[in-house]
């Protein structure tokens, strides 16, 4: 009977943790669903690695396909390195933006406002509040490029 209380002491004190855990955003539990969705079918396995897709841009965008951010591997490329802050720039509703105006990938998030704002609100938490910066690896123009201290407050739980 001890043991048993033990126990269920044990999962009183881990159950917050647990439930915290729980409501953590994942690559694997939302992230890749909602890519699968959204954007997996310009951005899919087909689509070409970025250094490909450059080479034939003008093509590519003709035909709707961009570069290729299938896996986790593929997909972080565009928020950490070297293609810093990808992500944040072509998602952002305008908040963040210098313009005021939304990234152009941003439309693909949902069919109206209220989805493309529930979606963003996805990835902003997946890639960390404090880590939504629309900098470059490298400063460009009056833009500087991001700091070591912004980059390690990403989250991208996998
Ligand atoms: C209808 C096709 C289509 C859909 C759907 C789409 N994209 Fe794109 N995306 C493109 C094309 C084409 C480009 C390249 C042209 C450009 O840069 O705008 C691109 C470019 C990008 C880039 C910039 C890559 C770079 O060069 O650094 C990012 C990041 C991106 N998309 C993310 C997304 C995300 C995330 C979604 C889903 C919410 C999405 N896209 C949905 C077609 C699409």
């Amino acid at each position: 009977m001890k043991r048993v209380s033990m126990t269920f002491a044990a999962f009183l004190l881990a159950a917050p943790t647990l439930s915290a855990a729980a409501d953590e955003v994942t690559y694997r539990k939302q992230i890749r669903p909602l890519f699968e969705e959204r954007c997996a079918s310009c951005h899919g396995a087909d689509a070409p690695y970025l250094g490909d897709f450059k080479e034939k841009k003008e093509e590519y965008v003709e035909n709707d396909i961009g570069p290729r951010m299938d896996t986790y591997a593929d997909l972080i490329f565009f928020i950490g390195w070297p293609d810093t802050g990808a992500i944040m720039r072509r998602l952002d509703d305008g908040k963040s933006t210098k313009d005021g105006k939304p990234g152009n990938m941003n439309e693909y998030l949902g069919d109206d406002d209220q989805e493309r704002q529930k979606n963003l609100n996805v990835f902003k938490a997946w890639v960390g509040e404090d880590a939504w910066k629309l900098k470059r690896w490298k400063a460009r123009g009056d833009v500087p490029g991001a700091t070591k201290e912004e980059i390690s407050k990403m989250k991208l739980k996998y």
